[in-house]
């Protein structure tokens, strides 16, 4: 009997290039090698135990479904959150979704059509791709540069990835994959180009709390202009350290965009809900202090990071300015192979490091194929060994660069 093909989007969709080189790291752990992970975003910061007991005393006779747009204990806590920060929202401009990666999903259907245009600045979160192919989106790479801290570049290279298709402009801030902090002048310079040219600009900010060396986060919530052009997606995995409580949610002051994104989520009925009770009771009761504690380890774990690599022959960076990550410049021809060689080929004592290669976060074929992500999250002793395990790896990698 013939077999019906599955869709061109099911064949298309990338695997995570973050998640490849899995099968290689868990044939290593089985013959005995420990693998020191800085190829993935998992903080290792404990859940706050509040999150446990605010759900403890919620427990219900029936889990039941939750309203679709979330429940308003969680959205009237956020608006109370951005309220401390400065920012005046809404509880109805405040939708709940199951992770960040559904509200990027979400923002992405609500703006485009099939066939539409999002310009985004790689490298970029890998995923970005894979809810595109969902979407039925294409997404237009505009380069940032190693050298110049992956900061935006100039309007005219923004602008020369316009086409008559073009629906968006997409920033994730703090970035991941690169560590960098948008100043605000480089948000108004975006503001004023989505103006000009009508049309939206979606801001991930996930990694907001997590700024370094005194940096303010600047939101694009605050940009005055154009309050019905933005949409911010954000998430508690990384904020509570609570990846798995998959919650996120998407603030938009835009009523059309927020209406259509509610259909989206009634769709799918609602998120998940004894989650949202552990996530309202945090919003409300970690404040700054808790915030300023956490993005004070991952700095400390970025500065081991720039003392153990920095000055190293052939690694290229800039100070990574936030979030937990950094892309840097390796002497390799081929960052791929070199990952894999570091699970398959190297060790030190029986203990190795995992890297993400950096093409994976590249859109533009051949780009980042010198460059890995690093995420520092792992304790400072075990950074430190596990860099000092890369750095060996790299000093003897059979394809280093001359
Ligand atoms: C930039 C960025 N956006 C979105 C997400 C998705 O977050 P969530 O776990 O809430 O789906 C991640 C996860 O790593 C991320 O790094």
């Amino acid at each position: 009997m013939p077999v019906p093909a599955s869709s061109r989007r099911a064949r298309l969709i990338q695997a995570s290039p973050i998640r490849k080189l899995n099968p290689l790291a868990d044939a290593a752990k089985k013959s005995g090698i420990r693998v020191y992970h800085l190829n993935i975003g998992q903080p290792d910061i404990p859940t706050p135990a509040d999150y446990w007991e605010a759900m403890k005393c919620r427990i219900p006779e029936v889990l039941a479904y939750g309203p679709s747009q979330g429940i308003p204990e969680l959205r009237e806590a956020i608006c109370r959150y951005y309220d401390r920060l400065g920012t005046a929202i809404t509880s109805d401009q405040v939708m709940i979704t199951t992770g960040g990666s559904e509200a990027v999903i979400f923002a992405m259907m609500a703006v485009c059509d099939e066939g539409d245009e999002v310009i985004c600045f790689e490298p970029f979160y890998t995923n970005y791709n894979g809810f595109a192919t969902m979407a039925g989106i294409t997404l237009v790479p505009v380069r940032s540069r190693v050298e110049d801290g992956f900061h935006l570049p100039s309007d005219d290279e923004i602008e020369s990835g316009f086409t008559k298709r073009t629906k968006a402009v997409l920033v994730c801030n703090p970035n991941n994959p690169t560590g960098t902090v948008l100043e605000a002048g480089e948000l108004e310079r975006l503001a004023k180009l989505v103006e000009r040219h009508n049309l939206f600009l979606l801001a991930d900010e996930v990694y907001r709390d997590f700024t370094f060396d005194a940096r303010r986060h600047a939101s694009v919530l605050d940009l005055a202009n154009i309050p019905e052009q933005v949409i911010v997606m954000d998430s508690i995995s990384k904020r509570f350290s609570s990846c798995g409580a998959r919650l996120g949610n998407i603030i938009s002051r835009n009523t059309e965009v927020m209406e259509g994104i509610l259909k989206f989520g009634q769709a799918r009925l609602c998120p998940p809900t004894m989650a949202q009770y552990g996530a309202a009771y945090l919003y409300d009761k970690l404040d700054e202090s808790y915030f300023r504690k956490v993005s004070d380890t991952y700095q400390s774990r970025r500065d081991v990071l720039v003392e153990e690599l920095e000055g190293v022959e052939g690694v290229f960076f800039l100070k990574p300015e936030g979030a937990f990550y950094a892309t840097i410049r390796i002497p390799v021809k081929d960052a791929d192979d070199f990952a894999a060689w570091m699970l398959t080929g190297f060790n030190v004592d029986g203990r190795t490091t995992m890297v993400a290669p950096a093409a994976g976060f590249y859109a533009t074929p051949g780009l980042g194929l010198d460059e890995v992500r690093i995420a520092y999250v792992l304790k400072e002793e075990d950074m430190r060994t596990s860099l000092d395990i890369l750095k060996k790896g790299l000093a003897v990698y059979p394809g280093r660069k001359a």
